[in-house]
């Protein structure tokens, strides 16, 4: 139905049509069609600029903005026909506006080109990504915090080495989750504040010859300021790779929460149980029960960090200005923020359901001598020096291996064949409730810490502004 050689807007300076391999090769638009929006969105600003400048006529302003409006109904109602032969998602929107509207839609691209209007879209479609993203880690928080004042007095062992070290607060792990997600938060906050700044009137790599506002093109479509600078405008793809970034560290984050987990609901320390919604079964041992959910979470962290990498060597050694290399920055970071938004939704839905075995974790927290340090604190304040009474608790650690039982365990008689400084009182410390909240200082473990940590964390929440 097209010639498909002379439909191409940049058809004029070629003798021969593009091989059809290499056509289908270098287009984008199967991709960047995902940015018809901010396309159009920015042609919008831009003739509305040009007008003002009286570049365009009113006529002329009015009839593009009518018939972009057109195109993106037809874009959102999925009757639009993109063709491969107009390469990406600007040549076919221009080409179809032009369709439309006929000569005012030729003048659209006065005092721009591509690389400048791709560069903004792809900034005006993550800026509104970022806010989402926002909305849904402060989601997750959301459930953590609601999770951690649930369980503020649960005790379970806390683990260095994975190795049982200390009683420490479910709540207070929760925080822990919290506070890595909060740094996240503020990362995205930091890259959104760097890349909110406008390509437009780079045009090509060096600015153009018509008399353009910069200021009023960026103030309407919401931007900081116009780029400094127009061929950094035009090439940089910082802010994608920051993007990426701040996804990379906070899937790795996911990643260590999903494997803690996965060993939490095994079996073997069974302390909590997932709901049946964030699970599947196995199709040969009947008996399974598989966290798919973290699982699945912990396994797409990779891909993350892959487009991360990606990213990087996409951008490594490129010359100024722009490099059809640039082309290749969408589908990582599409696929970046549909997997980073999905992991994050699934966790925060997943948070609300998880159930606790009490008594497992307690049992758990016992074992191991996990109050040991506090019997050393005991000695320390009956006037022995640190050292000395670490000393002193290695050797009733070792007499209690020796007999299988814990320090709580022994009698009095028993430990005071360590030290004549341990009294009947001794049994208070050596309990887990009085480890726990013996640890009463701010960002201690100590119930009553993690009640106020809380109160603490929903303030921050609420105010935007630090987020
Ligand atoms: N599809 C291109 C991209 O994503 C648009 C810019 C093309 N510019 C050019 N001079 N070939 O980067």
């Amino acid at each position: 139905m097209h010639d498909t050689f002379t439909v191409k807007p940049w058809a004029g300076r070629f003798n021969a049509p593009t091989d059809a391999f290499v056509e289908a090769f270098t287009a984008s638009v199967a991709f960047d069609q995902r940015l018809y929006r901010y396309d159009i969105q920015g042609s919008i600003a831009h003739a509305t600029m040009l007008a003002q400048q009286g570049i365009l006529t009113a006529a002329e302003r009015d009839a593009i903005i009518n018939g972009l409006q057109a195109v993106q109904a037809e874009i959102d109602a999925g009757t639009f026909n993109w063709l491969i032969e107009l390469e990406d998602v600007h040549m076919n929107i221009e080409t179809a506006l032009t369709a439309k509207i006929g000569e005012a839609g030729k003048k659209l691209h006065t005092g721009r080109s591509r690389n400048d209007q791709v560069a903004t879209d792809v900034r005006l479609w993550l800026r509104d990504e970022i806010d989402v993203i926002r909305l849904e880690i402060k989601r997750l928080q959301t459930a953590l915090l609601d999770l951690a004042e649930r369980e503020a007095d649960t005790i379970l062992p806390g683990f260095t080495h994975l190795q049982v070290a200390q009683p420490i607060t479910f709540g207070h792990h929760l925080l822990a989750w919290f506070e890595m997600l909060d740094r996240d938060c503020e990362r995205f906050t930091d890259c959104r504040r760097r890349l909110n700044v406008m390509p437009l009137g780079a045009a090509a790599l060096a600015g153009t010859t018509y008399s353009i506002d910069r200021q009023y093109t960026a103030q309407l479509l919401g931007f900081d300021r116009p780029a400094e600078n127009s061929l950094d405008a035009v090439s940089d793809r910082d802010f994608a790779i920051e993007f990426t970034a701040a996804a990379a560290i906070l899937m790795m984050h996911l990643s260590r929460y999903s494997e803690e987990l996965i060993l939490w609901s095994s079996a073997q320390f069974n302390f909590i149980e997932l709901s049946d919604s964030f699970c599947t079964g196995s199709s040969i041992m009947p008996q399974k029960k598989n966290p798919d959910v973290p699982e699945l979470v912990r396994g797409k962290s990779g891909r993350i960090f892959g487009h991360l990498m990606g990213l990087l060597t996409l951008m490594k050694s490129q010359p100024l200005a722009y490099n059809k290399d640039n082309q290749e920055d969408k589908e990582p970071l599409f696929d970046t923020v549909d997997n980073l938004k999905g992991s994050l939704r699934v966790y925060a839905d997943m948070m609300g359901n998880i159930t606790c075995h009490h008594e497992r974790m307690r049992t758990a927290a016992k074992q191991g001598f996990s109050t040991a340090t506090d019997l050393a604190d005991y000695l320390v304040r009956a006037g022995i020096a640190f050292r000395d009474a670490h000393e002193i608790v290695g050797k009733a650690v070792a007499f209690g291996v020796r007999e299988k039982r814990d320090l709580a365990e022994l009698t009095l008689a028993e430990l005071q064949q360590f030290s004549a400084a341990i009294q009947a009182n001794v049994f208070s410390v050596l309990t887990l409730e009085g480890s726990v909240a013996a640890r009463d200082h701010f960002g201690g473990t100590a119930p009553n810490q993690v009640r106020a940590a809380i109160v603490r964390a929903r303030a921050r929440l609420n105010t935007t502004e630090s987020n």
